[in-house]
């Protein structure tokens, strides 16, 4: 393996995992194809923007001239296929992206990567393919459908998707699977649950709840707040895939999920609750670090032989001033506004990761005490990201890097 093909690679799970890969398989050549939807945003991997190894196009998936000479070019050897429309809301008001983007664009990829794989490329049923190649189809467990109180979804079970979202990621499980079947080409899926973590484009429920907070906006909730998901941290996530990739039987379906089950509603309290406590205590770190530089200043000039040390006039320790021009008693479970629930929604998901810890000794890192704590920091740390995302400025990011570019 050295050439993958990484699709939506400058979406949330997309930009962590090229980010990973280039970290931990310094031998590797990742080639990153991302139509920059709404979704994609080129910022979340400037740091890696240089990188010899890394490599960016924007192009559709759809796409397929475009597909077959990346291939050909690159000499793609293995493909994590992220791409797709995500958000379930969007897709109840346009259903049809999702059904080109997630079930065609797959497909388009599943043939380029056949025919640029297959040992004899004049065999119509050829089933021998180069040594080492793989398809990686990233799912989500929505495809199962919603559990009642008790149960966890295990790869076995039928798949019985709600949305028109689930629908068409239920498809491309499919299609990928007849690839396959049909003809023999090297695939794995992995379904996973709803993933937390740095870089999640705010509209989704963890980074917006928590900029509605810094805003002190209305924390708008789904129904009465009890639609049970299980949350993994995007990094886990990541190493999960990875692993699929080095280790996974071919044709074989894993898992993933964090053991971490909550009620959308405790997770918006949980955030009201934390970021309050990280504003206030900016605050007062700020505050006693004023408080402290004014006693310095007071002590150097009683020592006429000393130079007041103003370095320290600036609170250091905050990093970013402007978390501390919010009043934290108003972040508070007032903002809650339940609104009406969304058609179709899932009640409750879980996800039995039990094939993946055993067969190919996979486990999440993180405890969603400490994901969601380092994950509140991250957005608070990183304002900036959300502003050019609200003010949609992240949107001229490929204008300012690429346009100059060969
Ligand atoms: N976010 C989750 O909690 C979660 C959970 C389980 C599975 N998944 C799956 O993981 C994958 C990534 O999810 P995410 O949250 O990072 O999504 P995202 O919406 O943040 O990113 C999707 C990326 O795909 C790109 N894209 C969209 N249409 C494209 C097209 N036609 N051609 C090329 N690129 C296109 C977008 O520009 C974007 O960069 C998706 O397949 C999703 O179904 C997500």
């Amino acid at each position: 393996m050295k050439n993958i093909l990484i699709t939506g690679g400058a979406g949330f799970i997309g930009s962590n995992f090229v980010k990973r890969m280039l970290e931990k398989h310094p031998e590797y050549k990742i080639i990153n194809v991302d139509a920059l939807t709404y979704a994609g945003n080129l910022e979340n991997l400037k740091d890696i923007d240089h990188n010899k190894n890394y490599t960016f196009i924007k192009a559709d998936i759809r796409d397929r001239e475009k597909i077959r000479e990346i291939f050909n070019t690159y000499d793609i050897d293995s493909v994590v296929n992220f791409a797709a429309e995500s958000h379930v809301d969007r897709s109840i008001e346009e259903p049809e992206v999702f059904l080109t983007t997630n079930i065609i664009g797959t497909q388009t990829l599943l043939d380029a990567a056949k025919n640029h794989w297959k040992i004899n490329p004049n065999d119509k049923y050829c089933r021998d393919y180069k040594a080492g190649v793989k398809f990686l189809q990233v799912s989500t467990d929505e495809v199962y459908g919603a559990l009642g109180e008790t149960g966890m979804f295990v790869e076995t079970m039928p798949l019985m998707p709600n949305s028109p979202y689930s629908a068409s990621k239920a498809s491309a499980d499919m299609i990928v699977r007849a690839y396959n079947e049909t003809f023999g080409l090297p695939v794995n899926i992995t379904r996973c649950s709803n993933n937390y973590g740095a870089y999640q484009f705010p509209e989704k429920l963890i980074p917006l709840m928590i900029n509605n907070c810094l805003n002190e906006k209305e924390l708008p909730v789904y129904g009465d707040g009890m639609q049970i998901r299980d949350w993994l941290h995007v990094k886990d996530h990541c190493s999960a895939i990875d692993t699929v990739l080095h280790k996974g039987e071919d044709g074989e379906v894993y898992n993933i999920g964090g053991n971490n089950e909550k009620a959308n509603i405790e997770i918006v309290k949980l955030i009201i609750d934390t970021v309050r406590e990280k504003i206030s205590s900016v605050i007062a770190r700020s505050e006693s670090d004023v408080a402290i530089s004014d006693m310095s200043l007071q002590g150097a000039k009683r020592h006429s032989n000393l130079q007041p040390d103003t370095s320290n006039s600036e609170p250091q320790t905050v990093s970013k001033p402007q978390t501390t021009n919010h009043e934290p008693n108003l972040i508070n479970y007032q903002l809650i506004k339940y609104v009406k629930d969304r058609p179709g929604h899932d009640k409750r998901y879980a996800i039995d990761n039990t094939k993946i810890t055993t067969e190919l000794g996979w486990e999440p890192k993180y405890t969603f005490e400490q994901g969601i704590k380092e994950t509140i920091q991250w957005y608070l740390d990183n304002t900036e990201w959300i502003d050019n995302i609200v003010s949609g400025d992240y949107i001229k990011y490929y204008e300012k890097m690429y346009s100059n570019r060969g």
